[in-house]
Parts: structure tokens; C-alpha cells; sequence
């Protein structure tokens, strides 16, 4: 097989840099290890930047997500059973963000490729990416169902890496430095279905732990609990899930928690982790198979699409220009970008949860920092840009 750029991995990155591609005029196929049914049901963002919004709707892929998605203008920080309204569109002149999960947004940029674009293999499996350093690198893969050591080569003029963290392409990358902190806890997350207990998000930070309302429509929600890095979902049973996040939402006022079936449990470990550089040779990483941070800032999704749409740009300009420097700058111009992530959902993240082993002095200054947010504007507004989001490039 053969084609101008070989992607590996059909999950946000990888489909919407195959759609930017397209709508650019440059062919493109992608590999993906699994199966349509897995890529589309697998629960994990639900937060569209405003950035993210503009680009999809651009790419001809915003039309359901402006049907079904919600607008959202503000989160709730919740702390010391106090409730602080983080308005976005006043801090941040008119940006808000859009709740409309990952696996909405995969559902129809597939349905595009489908109809539109290049070939998009499901069930094939990139083995390695060879050739990095010529201008004929190539993907040694395996289709579903072939038998055993049957392989085959997709020949390219560039290759990217959209593999998520466990997948192949970032080997490829010799001599690269790893920047990493895993946290002593994870994300117990459920949907269930229950209307949401609250028109927008609320973050609560608890002496017995952080927790999370989100939702997926007005009649599912979304919830996450914090628990210990080694937890088994199933050792939960639904009622304790449901106390506990009580216990977490109290406040001073009547508020109260709806509860509902609950239709889906996981537990999702806590990492930091950067790659770099993002790009050897003719080779590209791009989204989570070069970086991760933590989803307390909802930033995973967003940082993949900000990969992309400066990948896609300086491919394009390679393209109309012959000229290198737009691909000469994407890893330094990612990295800029991606490392603003990580700093606000590290300080999401520690401003939030409950570290086993923190001291009394550092929980007052957890509940000191959520202080002055509360009571600044400038603090607040950090928050409120960070938030709704980096701009792209
Ligand atoms: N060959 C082919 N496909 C592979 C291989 C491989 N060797 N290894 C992994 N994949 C596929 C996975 O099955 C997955 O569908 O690559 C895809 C990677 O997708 P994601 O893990 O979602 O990563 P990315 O597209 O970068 O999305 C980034 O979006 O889903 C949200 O918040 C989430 O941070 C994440 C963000
Ligand atoms: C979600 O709805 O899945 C979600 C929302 C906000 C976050 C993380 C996850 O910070």
C-alpha cells in the first residue's frame, strides 16, 4: 500500500488530522488495532475548548455537535460545603465550552472517513515504523484476521503517530526525553442514568477526596470519584458510589444529588507525561501518544486536536510551498502549547484531591488556593482561560 502520510491510531487525533488532511487535499490512510464498535464506545473526554469547537466545525464535522452538544459557561468549584461559580465568557471575553463526549466526536468523524476520505482499516495492527530518517518511511501492519507472521507495508512520505500511549510509534523516536509524575490515586468514573444534579460541571474538593459531576446529555450523567491508584471498579457497589459522592457534594444550602441506575464503572490511573521531541525524521507523534495529563483539567482531547490542526497546517504548507519550516517548528510549537496543559492540570489536579499522606498544613493551603480563586479575579481568571483553552499554534 502507499500513501503521502500513513496514520496509526482512529481515535480523536488520528480521525480529525485524516479529515483535516482530506479537506487539504492530501491522502492519508489509517490503521486502527481495533474495532469500530470499541473506538466508538470507549468512554473518556466530554470537553470541547472553544478552539476545539471552532476546528471541528470548520472540518465539516461540527453539525451534530452544535445539535446535540451542550454550551457551557462556567464551572462550579465546590469547597468547605461552599459553592464558587467560575463564569467563563466574563473572565475570558466570550469563551465557553462545549460538553459532547470523545466518542461523539469519533462517531462522526468516522462516519466522514467512511464516506469521504482515505482508507481507514479497522482491526489492523501497526507493528513498527520503519525508515524514520529517509524520505520513505513505511508501517509494517497486520489486517484482522490474517494469519499468523502475514504482514504487510503501508509505504508513505510521512508517518504520525496517533497511537495513544501504549501504541508503537513513539519506539521510532530514538534518544527522546521522558517527563513524568504518576499520582497516588485514580478516577473512579460511572454514567448513570439520571438526569444531572446541576445545569454545569462541579469540582469538589473533600477532606475524604475530590469528585466530579459532568453528563453526557440532559438524562445522563457523568461522575467521578477519587480513589486509591490500585482500585478494582467492581469492589464498589452502586450505593456506596452514590454515598460517597453525597458525602463529597455537601454543602451549606438544599442542594441535593439525584442517584440512577448506573450503566458503566472504570477506574482511570492519574499521569503526567511528556515526550520530546514530538517529531525524528519524517515521523510525528501527535496526541496522547506523546503526551498525557491528568483529565482533571479536561485538556487530553484538546491537546490532541491542537497537535493536529499544526501538523495538518505545516503539511499543507509543505505541500503549496515546498517548504520544510512549518514541520522544521511542530514539535517546539506543540510543546509550547502542551506543556501550558500540563502545568494547569497538575494544579487542577493537586488543587483538588486529597494526597494520601498530605499534612494539615497542606490541605489549608489547598482550601487557601480555592480561597483566593474564589475571591480573586485574577486568580480566577487563570483558571477560566486555561480552561476554555490554549490557542492553536
Ligand atoms: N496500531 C493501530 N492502532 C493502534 C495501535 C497500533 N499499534 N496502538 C494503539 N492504537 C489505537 C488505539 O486502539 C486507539 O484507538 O490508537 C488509538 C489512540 O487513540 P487515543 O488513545 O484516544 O489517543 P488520541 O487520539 O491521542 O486521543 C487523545 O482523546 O480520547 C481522548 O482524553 C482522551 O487524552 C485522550 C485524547
Ligand atoms: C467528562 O465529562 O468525562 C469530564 C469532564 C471534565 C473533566 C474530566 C472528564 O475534567
Amino acid at each position: 500500500m502507499r500513501t503521502t502520510v500513513g496514520i496509526i491510531g482512529a481515535g480523536p487525533a488520528g480521525l480529525l488530522l485524516a479529515r483535516l488532511l482530506h479537506n487539504a487535499g492530501i491522502d492519508s490512510v489509517v490503521l486502527e488495532s481495533r474495532d469500530r464498535a470499541y473506538v466508538e464506545r470507549r468512554q473518556r473526554a466530554g470537553i470541547l475548548e472553544q478552539g476545539t469547537v471552532d476546528v471541528l466545525r470548520e472540518a465539516g464535522a461540527g453539525e451534530r455537535m452544535d445539535r446535540e452538544g451542550l454550551r457551557h459557561d462556567g464551572i462550579e468549584l465546590r469547597f468547605a460545603r461552599r459553592r464558587h461559580r467560575v463564569d467563563f465568557p466574563a473572565l475570558t471575553g466570550g469563551r465557553s465550552v462545549m460538553v459532547y463526549a470523545q466518542t461523539e466526536v469519533c462517531k462522526d468523524l468516522i462516519a466522514l472517513q467512511l464516506k469521504e476520505g482515505g482508507p481507514l482499516l479497522f482491526e489492523t495492527e501497526a507493528l513498527a515504523v520503519e525508515g524514520a530518517e529517509t524520505d520513505r518511511p513505511r508501517v509494517r501492519f497486520r489486517r484482522g484476521g490474517a494469519e499468523e507472521g502475514a504482514e504487510d507495508v503501508l509505504e508513505c512520505d510521512y508517518v504520525v503517530g496517533c497511537d495513544g500511549f501504549w501504541g508503537v510509534a513513539r519506539s521510532a523516536v530514538p534518544d527522546g526525553r521522558t517527563f513524568e509524575r504518576t499520582y497516588p490515586f485514580g478516577w473512579l468514573g460511572i454514567l448513570a442514568d439520571v438526569a444531572p444534579s446541576h445545569d454545569e460541571l462541579v469540582y469538589a474538593r473533600h477532606d475524604r477526596g475530590f469528585a466530579l459531576l459532568s453528563m453526557r446529555s440532559p438524562s445522563v450523567s457523568r461522575l467521578y470519584l477519587q480513589v486509591p491508584a490500585d482500585t478494582d471498579a467492581d469492589s464498589w457497589s452502586d450505593e456506596q458510589i452514590w454515598d460517597e459522592l453525597e458525602r463529597r457534594f455537601e454543602t451549606d444550602d438544599d442542594w441535593t444529588l439525584r442517584r440512577g441506575p448506573i450503566t458503566q464503572k472504570s477506574v482511570t490511573p492519574m499521569r503526567s507525561y511528556v515526550h520530546e521531541p514530538m517529531r525524528h525524521g519524517r515521523l510525528f507523534l501527535a496526541g496522547d501518544a506523546a503526551h498525557i495529563v491528568p483529565p482533571t483539567g479536561a485538556k487530553g482531547l484538546n491537546l490532541a486536536v491542537g497537535d493536529v490542526v499544526t501538523l495538518a497546517r505545516a503539511l499543507a504548507h509543505r505541500t503549496a510551498t515546498g517548504s520544510d519550516d512549518l514541520l522544521d517548528a511542530y514539535s517546539a510549537t506543540c510543546l509550547r502549547r502542551v506543556w501550558q496543559a500540563e502545568r494547569f492540570s497538575y494544579d487542577m489536579t493537586t488543587l483538588l484531591h486529597s494526597a494520601p499522606g498530605a499534612t494539615p498544613f497542606e490541605d489549608r493551603l489547598q482550601l487557601a488556593r480555592l480561597d483566593r480563586i474564589a475571591s480573586s479575579r485574577a486568580a480566577e481568571t487563570d483558571l477560566a482561560e486555561a480552561y476554555t483553552g490554549f490557542p492553536i499554534g
